[in-house]
Parts: C-alpha cells; structure tokens; sequence
C-alpha cells in the first residue's frame, strides 16, 4: 500500500498505477478514525474496480469556529492498517498546508439543498464539503467515489454538484453500518458516555418504529415527527437539534397530507440530537414500495 502525502507523490503513483488512465479508479474520501462503515466503503470500492484510493484528511473548511476541529479524533496507524487490510492501493494523507497552502478565493456552493438540516445548524459546513469534495475529485479524477448513507445529505449535495459541474464520477451511495443494537457507526460515537451510549439508541429505535407508522399510512407529516420527537424526548439527555421527513434526493419539504397517500418518490426521516457535548446524526429513506 503506497501512502502519499504531497499532492505530486499522489499524482505520480495514481498515473503509474491507472496505466494513463486505462484501469478504473474507486475513491473513498474520509476524515480518518476509520470504522466498520468506512471498511464497508472500502471493500465496495475494491470488488468494483481496478485501483481503490482512500483519503484521510481533516477538513477544517468543513468545520465552524465552535465545531469540534481540534478534538476530532485521530488514529493514523491503525486506520493505516485497516485500509491495508480492506485492500487499498493508495492513501492519500496530506496536511492541510498541503490541501490549503493559501485561502481559497474560490468556492463551491450548492444552494437550495444545503440551507436545511445539518447546513441549517452548521452554517458553511457543505461549503466546506463541497470545496474539499471537489479539490480530491480533481486530484484523484475516480470513477467511482463512494458515501455513505449516514450522512444521506451530503450525499444529496456531493450528487448534485457532481451534476452541475459535469464532475465524470459516478457517486455510489452506501448504506449505513450499525452495531448491533442499531447506533448508526461514526467516529464521533467515541466522544459519548457509557449513559449517554446507551441512550443514543433511541436514534435508531424511533427510525425503526417510523417505518411501522409510515407503512400503516395512519399519520401526517407533522403527527409523524411529533410520534418520533416524543420517543427521542423519552430518553433522559436526548436534545433534539432538528426531526425533519424531506423528499429524497431534492430534499424538498413534504406535503403535509403526503403520507396518508401512497408516496410517489422516496422519503427521507432525518435527526440530528445531542448527547451533552455530542451531536449525533441518522436518517432512514422509506421508498414507495414500502422497502426501506
Ligand atoms: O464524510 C466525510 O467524512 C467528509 O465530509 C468528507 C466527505 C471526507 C469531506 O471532508
């Protein structure tokens, strides 16, 4: 496994390894701290083409100024092993002199879809994303780049700047990986308590008893959310940051009356509650068919 950390030690490896381009890149961009879900990330890139790359870099456009930039948590050896593990063929790992050796006078904004849920509490953090985004897009040039489903709205926004800038990636989108008692697996889960851990479950629980109320057709919108708000509250340290049911991709609101017919496109129930310092985020898509 080749480790760059410059961005010319990248593009040479890339250009010698891609054969000028003749062999399929697969690319997982991530933060580092790497968990199953990244593994899952990994593995989906590696079965489907020729070179994986995966990047570990701390963003700190993506972040606001009382974010948790300085706190997130690092573990460079053992994320090194486990790329090693799941195959990779090249990490990039470079410093943030090397991604930002100047402020960017340049950014890249996606309207409409990041004025809501997480771009509503964290003002400029999809800027961020999106700036990043495309920066390793155009260094790595993959074919396929994938996200997972934990953070379904970015995956929302990373989709449409990729449309609009006629970016050539195809964006494979990867379900979420959960422990056993359902905790979507993020690297901020590190931060919780033992309490505040066990207490987080009721993230997955309510999206769980959603999909029953929903299937049953015997709610509202805004009935929904005050069913799934309550379950959320009837934890002891839950603090809703927001409970929103969107559509999915666009990201629209949803008629109020929607879910009392049949749903025409896909739906998307989404949370983000703070456990003490911790904010934690998940979603479930509900499709027409009933699946989920
Ligand atoms: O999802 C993440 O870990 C980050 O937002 C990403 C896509 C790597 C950009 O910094």
């Amino acid at each position: 496994m080749i480790i760059a950390r410059t961005i010319v030690d990248l593009k040479e490896h890339l250009y010698a390894l891609s054969e000028g381009g003749r062999r399929s890149i697969g690319y997982v961009p991530t933060m580092g701290y790497l968990h199953e879900g990244h593994a899952s990330l990994m593995r989906e890139a590696k079965s489907h083409n020729d070179i994986t790359v995966l990047s570990i870099f701390v963003n700190p456009t993506q972040f606001g100024p009382n974010e948790d930039l300085d706190r997130y948590p690092r573990d460079e050896e053992r994320d090194l092993k486990l790329a090693d593990e799941c195959g990779i063929n090249i990490v990039f790992l470079p410093a943030v002199q090397e991604m930002y050796p100047r402020p960017s006078k340049t950014s890249v904004i996606v309207s409409g879809l990041t004025d809501r849920l997480c771009g509503a509490s964290r003002p400029g953090h999809f800027d961020g994303v999106g700036l990043v985004v495309s920066k390793l897009f155009h260094l790595i040039k993959p074919d396929r780049a994938y996200f997972g489903m934990k953070d379904a709205q970015q995956v929302a926004v990373i989709q449409q700047m990729v449309d609009d800038l006629n970016i050539d990636t195809v964006i494979v989108p990867c379900p979420t990986v959960r422990e056993p008692d359902g905790l979507a697996l993020s690297s901020r889960n590190v931060y919780l308590s033992a309490e505040h851990r066990a207490q987080a479950v009721v993230l997955s629980q309510s999206l769980a008893q959603a999909k029953t109320w929903i299937e049953e057709e015997a709610t509202t919108a805004g009935s929904l959310l005050s069913l799934v708000k309550d379950r959320i509250e009837s934890v002891p340290d839950a603090v809703i940051d927001y409970v929103e049911l969107l559509q999915y991709p666009s990201l629209d609101p949803l008629n109020e009356h929607e879910l009392t017919h049949k749903l025409e496109s896909p739906v998307l129930l989404a949370m983000a509650v703070k456990f003490g310092t911790t904010r934690l985020i998940d979603n479930s898509l509900y499709h027409p068919s009933g699946g989920v």
